[in-house]
């Protein structure tokens, strides 16, 4: 008897909830679904009352078939939210690095500044001032292991094109994440540069560099040369970008 009697409730709640969704289905789900997924409207209406009926396949009523057959639907929203996504994001870098990275494979620059710019043997480049790095990149700096490449192996606008593609990027953009306490001191030196206090500069360039020895070796490398240079503020400046 008991059995029976759970049989008959659960058979009625079941009704009950089935034509309650029914009822509800077509007025309450649309407007914050709508909302929030405004490229594809048609899907999401039924997508999400779908999740709540998939027992539902078995009763006489019409609309848990029909929600059946929208369930995957969300999985094409995600698929069709995130191309858009990733396309607008990274389509302008993808333009310029194109070139940039053919001069820069070309030349082995990542043979010791990094693959992927992150640096490794030699500092990391991004965020520098473009001048800056045309000018190295022709003169070179024999003492310290970095060769001149001269026009037969750069063009003037190749390096152009290289040098404004490296200026424009940040250490996010490379996927570089500087522990905070090296964004504290790098700050800080940045504060003491403004303020002309050389002396404090030397301080916070080399407490960085020490809250930095656990960070990839091409972070190491740009803050050791940091410290080393005796014109840190663009390096600093490149550092800090986001
Ligand atoms: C054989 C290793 C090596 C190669 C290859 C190399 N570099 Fe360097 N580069 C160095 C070293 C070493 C330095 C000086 C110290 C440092 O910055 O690490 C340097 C310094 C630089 C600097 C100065 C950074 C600053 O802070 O002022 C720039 C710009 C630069 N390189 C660009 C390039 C480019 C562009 C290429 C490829 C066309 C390249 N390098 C290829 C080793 C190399």
């Amino acid at each position: 008897m008991k059995r029976t009697f759970r049989w008959i409730e659960c058979g009625l709640l079941f009704i009950i909830a089935v034509a309650a969704v029914a009822a509800c289905g077509g007025q309450a789900m649309p407007p914050p679904v709508a909302a929030t997924n405004t490229p594809l409207p048609p899907a999401p209406t039924e997508a999400p009352t779908s999740t709540r009926l998939p027992t539902a396949t078995h009763t006489p009523l019409p609309p848990p078939t029909e929600t059946a057959t929208s369930t995957p639907q969300p999985v094409a929203t995600e698929a069709a939210e995130k191309p858009v996504a990733t396309e607008a994001a990274e389509k302008p870098v993808a333009e310029l690095a194109e070139a940039a990275n053919q001069v820069y494979a070309q030349n082995s620059c990542g043979a010791c500044h990094g693959a992927n710019y992150e640096g490794g043997f030699a500092t990391i480049l991004v965020g520098l001032p473009a001048e800056r790095i045309q000018s190295v990149t022709r003169a070179g700096d024999p003492e310290a292991g970095m060769p001149a490449f001269d026009q037969d192996a750069i063009s003037d606008d190749e390096l152009r094109s290289l040098a404004e593609f490296l200026s424009g990027l940040t250490l996010p953009d490379i996927g570089v994440e500087l522990p905070p306490a090296v964004v504290d001191h790098l700050s800080q030196a940045r504060d003491a540069l403004q303020a002309g206090d050389q002396a404090a500069v030397e301080t916070h360039l080399k407490e960085a560099q020490e809250a930095g020895a656990d960070a990839p070796p091409g972070v190491q490398v740009t803050l050791k040369g940091l410290v080393e240079s005796d014109d840190a503020g663009d390096g600093v400046e490149a550092l800090l970008r986001q």
